[in-house]
């Protein structure tokens, strides 16, 4: 595990916790609600506190939160046991993944980009299963490292032997704490 990567975040958790506890579920999911199975195994990845994994939860998956920060997870466990519901949470480096084969019905991927995820995520969605993505992607004349930002074109790439329900990308902007941003978000459905 990336030891600096993990305290980096966990610091940034506690620095700034009640404004991370504060966000609703990302809106991509709660829009969408009405596509999701009321029942199976969903996986959200990089889930921080928990916010989008609770509300899966709540909706009747059973839901498993993966992150490098213990803090955020310790978070997301006592939010859930609070309301009353069930989080798998586990402490998990996304940049050296391992998930089982055939094995969710749900994936999220919000806010973040580990390119070596991809090939996992696409094993282990079961047939029929949905993931739902949604990050930054860069902007025209954009020069910041691309491990950070989606190339135009390259979320879609990935998935474009699934069902495409929805996908937007690049000049939809997104405003986050006062910054322009670009984003692509895509709702995909395994064949
Ligand atoms: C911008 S936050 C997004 C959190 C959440 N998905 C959301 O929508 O609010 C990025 C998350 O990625 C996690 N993260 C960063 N690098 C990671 C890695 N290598 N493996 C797993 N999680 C990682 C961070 O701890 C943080 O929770």
């Amino acid at each position: 595990m990336s030891q600096s990567e993990a305290d980096r975040w966990d610091a940034k958790y506690q620095n700034e916790r009640e404004s991370w506890l504060a966000q609703e579920p990302r809106h991509l999911l709660t829009a969408n609600a009405f596509l999701l199975p009321g029942k199976g195994k969903a996986l959200d990845a990089a889930s921080g506190v928990g916010t989008s994994a609770i509300f899966l939860a709540q909706h009747g998956l059973q839901t498993y939160a993966l992150d490098i920060s213990e803090y955020a997870l310790r978070q997301a466990k006592k939010r859930a046991e609070a309301a009353g519901l069930v989080l798998e949470a586990a402490v998990t480096d996304l940049s050296k993944p391992w998930l089982p084969d055939n094995y969710f019905d749900v994936i999220l991927n919000f806010h973040f980009l580990e390119r070596a995820t991809i090939p996992f995520y696409r094993r282990t969605l079961k047939s029929g299963g949905l993931i739902f993505f949604h990050t930054f992607c860069k902007r025209p004349g954009q020069t910041e490292d691309r491990i950070y930002y989606l190339e135009p074109g390259e979320l879609i790439g990935w998935f474009n032997d699934y069902e495409v329900i929805n996908y937007t990308e690049e000049d939809s902007l997104l405003i986050e704490n006062s910054k322009e941003r670009s984003y692509a978000q895509l709702i995909a459905r395994k064949p």
